[in-house]
């Protein structure tokens, strides 16, 4: 279940992530060491200067300024240089290793969730699918705030800034589910804001994409009857799904819906009974949320959720 995967930079699941776990224990025990030394100075200056009866007299340096220069300057100096080299190093290299990326994807950040776009025309929201073992382009953006993208486990984190196009590669070296996360503040929902990364086997990938792009199939029974209700209720407005006359740019495409994991952007299992009342009762699932309630009846529900679950 998708809601509780987690997401740490200390296990990296691709070569990009590889780099920045393999560079934060440099940093850390850098950082660890400086402070220990600082803080065992300081205490050793203070148990003598406790023990000093008179003034003391700072008008010459105890140790001599030969100290002060070697463990003021030169050491520090040498530490922090070796670490920013350290660092230029590996983002030099987190930038450019989307060179080979054959396929590119945009993501746009929309408050609260992310609409996914596939060069063939497949939208999707909330659910990256990628080939597993390829690196992958995204072309990441914003529709109204500054959103960031983070997949721990993939990359770094980028910004997504409304009117500018930020690019970034990931690449997952075996097929599975990475977790991402909205990370920069954007408002009620921003916690709320979950993004999925799928790595499925190339040919997997090939056929789930090919699905995508496919208009929705076209329902029978009661399913039917919810068709007829989303196409004359409030739903048409914001939606899309692919072969209705349904075009909405609002919400998220709806056109191939049943075949996500979650709902409102990873906040809830994609079930029938979710479904429902996330369509009758937004504000209940995700406060704050532009979708506004939809009035129905019992039957007109059932039916509208049939249709949806359909949408596969
Ligand atoms: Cu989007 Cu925080």
């Amino acid at each position: 279940m998708s809601l509780l995967l987690g997401a740490s930079i200390l296990e990296p699941a691709g070569p990009a992530a590889e780099r920045v776990a393999s560079l934060w224990p440099w940093l850390l025990w850098a950082s660890v060491v400086a402070v220990v030394v600082v803080v065992v100075l300081m205490a050793v200056s203070m148990r003598r200067r406790g023990r000093l009866d008179g003034p003391v007299d700072s008008t010459e340096p105890r140790w001599g300024v030969g100290l002060i220069i070697i463990a003021g300057v030169a050491v520090p100096f040498v530490v922090l240089a070796a670490t920013y080299v350290l660092s230029l190093v590996q983002m030099r290299e987190l930038a450019s290793g989307g060179d080979e990326a054959e396929i590119t994807i945009e993501v746009i950040g929309r408050t609260w969730w992310w609409e996914v776009r596939y060069p063939n025309g497949a939208t999707t929201a909330n659910e990256i699918h990628i080939p597993a073992g390829e690196p992958v382009m995204l072309e990441l953006t914003s529709a109204d705030v500054i959103h960031s993208f983070w997949v721990p486990e993939l990359q770094v984190k980028v910004d997504q800034v409304p009117g500018r196009t930020n690019e970034l590669w990931i690449e997952a070296a075996e097929p599975g589910r990475f977790r991402g996360q909205c990370a920069e503040y954007c408002g009620l929902q921003h916690a709320n804001m979950i993004v999925q990364v799928v790595a499925e086997e190339p040919e997997e990938f090939e056929r789930w994409l090919d699905e995508q792009a496919a208009p929705a199939a076209d329902p029978a029974g009661l399913a039917a009857e919810g068709r007829d209700v989303f196409m004359s209720t409030t739903c048409i407005g914001c939606h899309t799904i692919g072969g209705t006359q349904a075009q909405g740019d609002l919400g998220p495409d709806l056109t191939h819906l049943a075949s996500r994991d979650t709902l409102a952007a990873g906040v809830m299992d994609n079930t029938a009974e979710n479904l429902a009342q996330l369509v009758t009762d937004p504000q209940s699932v995700k406060p704050g949320m532009i979708m506004p309630p939809t009035q129905l009846t019992d039957e007109q529900t059932e039916a509208l959720v049939a249709y949806l679950m359909e949408l596969e």
